[in-house]
């Protein structure tokens, strides 16, 4: 935390000393925005593979600081097709992650700072306690995709990597926090593969435009994809987290139905194969 609020003072430190340089590099050039150009030793970058790639293709300032509403919202917007309001609710949200009173930007590297946005279990970083939690971990990524069984990725397939990261962290990490918050923004991280990258009334994604962004922090335009053609609304956030949450969970709706004739003859009443409770 020390060293983002250091590097956030820091970059104000120079964009006051040296305006016309920080501000050739700092606001979005509009004319540049598309080629994809990797980060270099000076850009800041964070745990989001989405915020760096825009930044990689220049929608956002390309070395990931400054990212007031309107950069935020000019990315989401013109290289994503997010609903402007559903942009700006994206950016409002993320604010805190400068830890500056009233903030009016944020930058790649304030979003590294452990628990405030960046939490544990994430599907392609190290947790916090093990060591970098924002840079693209191969390792982690593989026992995820281990998950990813089928070409086509849906709630079931991104719900079952995820998890397995939590239990990993749960069971080796003394610090693994993971509070209600968390679950709930991680079910927007593990919908945007679909909102973004997929058929989102289907609830499906390609799965190998969703490995090269991750391995590349790259927009899959090479692999055929293009923006979806409508703005991606708040409707279509909340449905398909909530297919995320729903695939989740470990209990399945129905027994066949051959056991279901057998289990219907059984009259169940408290005991140890209950939990003690009538089910
Ligand atoms: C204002 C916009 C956004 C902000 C501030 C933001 C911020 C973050 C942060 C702080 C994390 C790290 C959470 C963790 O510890 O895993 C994260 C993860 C993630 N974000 Fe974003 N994000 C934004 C937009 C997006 C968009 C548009 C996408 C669409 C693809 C996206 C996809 C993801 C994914 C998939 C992860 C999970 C990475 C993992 O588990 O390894 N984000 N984001
Ligand atoms: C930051 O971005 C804003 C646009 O939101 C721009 O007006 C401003 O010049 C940029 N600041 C710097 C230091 O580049
Ligand atoms: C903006 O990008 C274009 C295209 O790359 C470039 O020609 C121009 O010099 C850039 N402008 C600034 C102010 O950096
Ligand atoms: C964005 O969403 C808002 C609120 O749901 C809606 O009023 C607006 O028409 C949408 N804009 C676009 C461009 O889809
Ligand atoms: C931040 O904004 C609040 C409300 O507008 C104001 O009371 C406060 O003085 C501001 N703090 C700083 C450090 O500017
Ligand atoms: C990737 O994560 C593993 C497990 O947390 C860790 O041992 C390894 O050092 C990380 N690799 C890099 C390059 O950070
Ligand atoms: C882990 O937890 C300990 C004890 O609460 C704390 O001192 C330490 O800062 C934590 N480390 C990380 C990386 O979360
Ligand atoms: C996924 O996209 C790749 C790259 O464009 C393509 O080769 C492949 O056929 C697609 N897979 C499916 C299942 O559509
Ligand atoms: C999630 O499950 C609930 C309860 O079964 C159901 O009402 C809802 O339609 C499901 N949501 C989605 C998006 O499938």
């Amino acid at each position: 935390m020390k060293a983002s609020i250091i590097s956030a003072s820091l970059a104000l430190t120079l964009a006051s000393a040296h305006p016309s340089i920080i501000s050739s590099r700092d606001a979005v050039n509009t004319s540049d925005t598309g080629a994809f150009i990797a980060a270099g030793p000076d850009d800041l970058r964070g745990p989001c593979p989405m915020m760096n790639t825009l930044a990689n293709h220049g929608f956002l300032p390309r070395d990931g600081g400054n990212i007031t509403r309107e950069n935020a919202v000019y990315a989401l917007t013109e290289g994503l097709n997010f609903n402007a309001s559903v942009a700006n609710i994206m950016w409002e949200q993320a604010i805190i992650a400068n830890p500056e009173p009233n903030a009016t930007f944020f930058t790649l590297d304030n979003l590294n700072r452990h628990n405030v946005l960046e939490h544990d279990a994430s599907i392609s970083r190290s947790d916090a306690a093990f060591g970098n939690n924002h840079v693209f971990n191969q390792t982690i990524f593989d026992t995820t995709t281990a998950y990813w069984t089928e070409e086509t990725l849906d709630a079931n397939q991104l719900a079952n990597g995820k998890i397995f990261r939590q239990l990993q962290s749960k069971a080796f990490n003394p610090n693994y926090t993971f509070t209600s918050t968390t679950e709930a923004f991680s079910l927007g991280e593990m919908s945007a593969p679909i909102l973004i990258f997929g058929d989102i009334p289907a609830g499906t994604v390609n799965k190998s435009l969703v490995l090269f962004f991750f391995e590349n922090e790259k927009l899959p335009t090479e692999l055929g994809w293009t923006k979806q053609a409508t703005p991606i609304n708040l409707d279509q956030v909340g449905t398909t987290s909530q297919l995320i949450s729903n695939a989740t969970s470990l209990i399945t709706a129905s027994q066949p139905a051959a056991a279901q004739a057998v289990l219907s003859r059984r009259n169940l009443v408290r005991d140890l194969h209950s939990g003690g409770l009538i089910i």
